[in-house]
């Protein structure tokens, strides 16, 4: 099984959860240091203080990608490293940590693909009102100038946004991830300002002469729980009207705007009942709709429901009125994640029709499992299965005309998995936090060789 030849073999991380160095260089808060500091949000109580150190062992994790034969490695700059108060004046030795980390990339023949906005939003900006704030939405396209300005000579790929879905409904709707925020109206209101933002920084990139610009979006298939193991399954009217809204909701309100410059009338009705249209503003779709080149797809599992009659909305999910979020019946991974290697094709080939004009990636997909390191070996038979199972999966949609990229996994490193701390290992590569060894687990190995051969 070989992939196209110019195919984009990588993995991915996220600042907050792998830097650390929190107080190093002048970085500001941003809104998970103060979520992660109060008791009660993150499992554990851990924070990502001190998270895998990458700050300071960014040289040798490079080292280890480049003995993994990764042509790609996608990271996220920390906004308050840049602008400490999200505002204003640029933190020049914030910039200098990503300079360097460029530069060490380049040297090791590894393409960065810097994402702008992996949730670490200033604190500062938080305590006007996040995204909830329209100015925040301009912040974010001066902060992306900033960034640009200085990595553009040496970086061609750029996210704006790292599923924007998450960071509204999460953050804002049903508080599980920061700001931790419970409020739909929020949420909506936070969904528009990240997609605004979007469109303003994709402009200012495209201004500077960016070459190859991405939305990542956190999307999957919405199957009904028959469809989960029959494609061919033909749901009832009703459940085939949830899932609809469903997807809608998810994927639709996201790429609709930012491809064809449309808010579906769905989203536009959930917006009505939740807070009410006032903060579109007109022209903002246009704004919205700059050009990209890439959709980042971040797949883990397939979202499965069913008509549920009178239920109410879901916190996370303003709008879902009269939906049950059903359980698939498929293996789980430590998440409890369901395991359904083809939601990726069936995704892919959905999103590469209903998105002609632009290319896509899988920017994320992995699997979170309960590994032990035992004489220095970290045996990850099933997160192999996983990956293998997906990307035969990546490779099917590429044979059914998707116009897919690359494939980057999540995560390069054991890391801070969010409100679930670090009891959550995603990594192909093994951390002992208190030690910070690092360990090739066997998906690591096994990752290399298919990067070798270009295929399975
Ligand atoms: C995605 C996030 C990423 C990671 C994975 C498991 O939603 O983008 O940071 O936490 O989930």
């Amino acid at each position: 099984m070989i992939f196209p030849e110019d195919f984009v073999w990588g993995a991915a991380t996220a600042s907050y959860q792998i830097e650390g160095a929190v107080k190093e260089d002048g970085r500001g808060q941003s809104i998970w240091d103060a979520f992660s500091h109060t008791p009660g949000n993150v499992a554990d109580g851990d924070t990502g203080d001190v998270a895998c150190d990458h700050y300071h062992r960014y040289r040798d994790d490079v080292g280890l990608m480049r003995e993994l034969r990764l042509a790609a490695y996608r990271f996220s700059i920390a906004w308050p490293r840049i602008q400490p108060d999200g505002a204003g004046s640029i933190n020049p030795r914030g910039l200098a940590f990503y300079d360097k980390l460029v530069d060490e990339l380049l040297a090791a023949e590894i393409s960065p693909y810097v994402t702008l906005y992996h949730w670490d939003l200033p604190q500062a900006l938080e305590e006007r009102g996040g995204w909830t704030h329209r100015d925040t939405a301009y912040r974010f396209a001066d902060y992306a100038q900033a960034v640009h300005d200085r990595l553009g000579d040496r970086v061609s790929d750029w996210a704006t946004l790292n599923e924007p879905w998450v960071a509204a409904y999460l953050g804002y709707g049903n508080g599980v991830h920061a700001p931790g925020r419970r409020d739909p109206a929020d949420a909506m209101r936070s969904a528009h300002h990240l997609l605004l933002g979007h469109g303003l920084a994709a402009r200012r990139l495209r201004a500077g002469g960016a070459q190859s610009i991405m939305l990542v979006v956190n999307s999957a298939p919405v199957l009904t729980p028959a469809q989960v193991n029959d494609p061919s399954a033909v749901p009832d009217e009703a459940d085939a009207a949830v899932a609809h809204r469903i997807h809608t909701l998810l994927t639709r309100q996201f790429l609709d705007p930012a491809v064809y410059g449309t808010y579906p009338q769905e989203v536009l009705d959930a917006a009505a009942r939740n807070g009410g249209t006032g903060h579109i503003q007109d022209g903002d779709l246009a704004l919205i709709n700059a050009p990209i080149d890439l959709v980042g797809i971040n797949y883990y599992n397939p979202c499965v429901v069913e008509a549920g009659p009178g239920l109410p909305a879901d916190a996370a999910w303003p709008g879902s009125e009269d939906v049950r979020f059903a359980a698939a019946d498929a293996p789980t991974t430590a998440m409890g994640w369901p395991i359904v290697p083809d939601g990726l094709s069936r995704l892919l080939v959905r999103l590469s029709r209903d998105y002609p004009q632009v290319g896509l990636m899988v920017t994320e997909n992995g699997a979170a499992f309960d590994d032990v390191v035992e004489d220095g070996r970290v045996h990850d038979d099933e997160r192999v299965a996983y990956l293998d199972g997906h990307l035969r999966e990546v490779h099917r949609a590429i044979e059914a005309g998707a116009d897919l990229r690359g494939y980057l996994v999540w995560s390069l490193l054991d890391n801070f998995e969010w409100a679930e701390g670090y009891r959550r290992r995603f990594g192909i590569v093994h951390v002992d936090y208190a030690t910070q060894t690092r360990t090739l687990k066997d998906s690591a190995l096994w990752y290399r060789d298919v990067i070798s051969r270009n295929g399975l």
